[in-house]
């Protein structure tokens, strides 16, 4: 079945034309509204490639149907920067090297940012729980530790 419905991605109302209302929220945002950030991994639930924000709350985009994010707010990667200006998580990951093949950088960036406007000092252990829902093949996950912390003093300790 089809309809046509809005979605407000990171505070711009998107019009959907005729969606299949099956289709999730990650090939939504992906193949209809031309936003990319959110990657295709797994559309299990398992990688967290697609996390974004729903109301705030992190979510995989893969989990969740289009038609179900009407009336709530999306918040996708392509928010957190400003045009060329880099959101302090993103610079940290730069900056400490967390990022190889960048495919579960746009997850963990939404992820890190989710952990730490909730959680301004985190420990290493939370820091650990809070990301454990996005797979890195690529970095051994220690430079991605770093970005967490070199975020945190960039956004609350400078
Ligand atoms: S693509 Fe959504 S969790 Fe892997
Ligand atoms: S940098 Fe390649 S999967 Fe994480």
């Amino acid at each position: 079945m089809t309809m046509p419905y809005e979605l407000v991605v990171n505070g711009v109302v998107h019009p959907v034309d005729a969606a299949w209302l099956g289709e999730s929220l990650l090939h939504v945002l992906r193949e209809r509204l031309g936003l990319p950030g959110a990657k295709t991994g797994c559309e299990q639930g398992e990688c967290g490639s697609c996390s974004v924000l729903l109301d705030g709350v992190l979510v995989c985009a893969c989990l969740v149907l289009g038609a179900q994010a009407q009336g709530r707010d999306v918040r996708t990667v392509e928010s957190l920067s400003d045009g060329d200006r880099l959101h302090p998580v993103q610079r940290a990951f730069v900056e400490s090297g967390a990022v190889q093949c960048g495919f579960c950088t746009p997850g963990l960036v939404v992820a890190t940012y989710s952990l730490l406007t909730r959680n301004p000092e985190p420990s290493d252990h939370e820091v650990r729980e809070a990301l454990s829902g996005n797979i890195c093949r690529c970095t051994g996950y220690g430079k991605i530790l770093e970005a967490v912390q070199r975020a945190s003093i960039a956004m609350y300790r400078r």
